[in-house]
């Protein structure tokens, strides 16, 4: 059987909608785990950079960083600093983007409020149109529904939904959830995960566990 292949740009034959993100990424400011795909059927996938990482600004030095096995629906967008115009200011107005007009006038660092890299965790399900907002943590496992503006961190294993997202249910119990933690399952080599498939399908954390060595909770 043939071991699974993160190095390949679009991993379904015949289908140029889904891409595996890490390989088509260049920014070295994005960084994107193994396998983690995003599928557009109204934009090339491959631009994903330019169409759904916005306001992305080198200045900042903000990073977005996406954990293995994702899946990412078509139009996610993920909102930079740059989006947040400064609030602490007494005008909002970016000046320092006018640069040509206002150069003696300005202070670039004070342009935008900056609230941090966005930071997406493993297993992680994105649901259509979602907006990750900058400064977002979403943990492992954790699901986002379809047209969610993520404003606040989510714990894994959690689904959101909604504007502002709000929790909507925890997917396992917390003993289940430590146990996936624990196990990391997406580090494992892609051939011991080809093993372990079934198990994961099916829910058998037990057996999960057993093959993966983790002690039971
Ligand atoms: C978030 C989601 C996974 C929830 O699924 P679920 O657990 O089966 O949820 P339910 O349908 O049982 O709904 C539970 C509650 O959440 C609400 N809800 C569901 N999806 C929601 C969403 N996207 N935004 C806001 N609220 C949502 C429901 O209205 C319901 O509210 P209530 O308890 O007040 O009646 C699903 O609705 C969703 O958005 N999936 C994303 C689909 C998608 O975008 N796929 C892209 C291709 S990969």
């Amino acid at each position: 059987m043939a071991i699974p292949d993160s190095g390949k740009i679009f991993p379904r034959i015949g289908d140029d909608t889904i891409v595996y993100l890490k390989n088509v990424v260049t920014n070295p400011n994005i960084e994107v785990g193994d396998f983690t795909f995003y599928n557009d059927f109204v934009n090339d996938p491959r631009d994903f950079e330019k169409n759904n990482v916005l306001y992305h600004y080198p200045i900042n030095h903000d990073r977005l960083q996406i954990g293995k096995f994702c899946s990412i629906a078509c139009g996610t967008k993920f909102l930079f600093n740059s989006a947040n115009h400064a609030m602490r200011s007494l005008s909002t107005y970016p000046f320092p983007i006018f640069y040509d007009e206002w150069e003696h006038g300005m202070q670039v660092d004070q342009a935008w409020d900056n609230k941090g890299d966005i930071v997406v965790g493993n297993d992680v399900w994105i649901g259509f149109e979602a907006v990750i907002l900058a400064g977002v943590t979403i943990g492992d496992g954790a699901i986002v529904g379809a047209r969610a503006v993520v404003t606040k961190d989510v714990p894994p294993y959690i689904i959101v939904g909604g504007v502002p997202a709000r929790p909507i249910r925890k997917r396992f119990s917390e003993q289940t959830v430590e146990a996936l933690l624990a196990m990391q399952w997406w580090n494992l080599p892609p051939e011991e995960i080809l093993e372990r498939i079934r198990f994961l399908q099916s829910g058998n954390l037990e057996a999960l566990r057993a093959m993966t060595g983790t002690p039971e909770g």
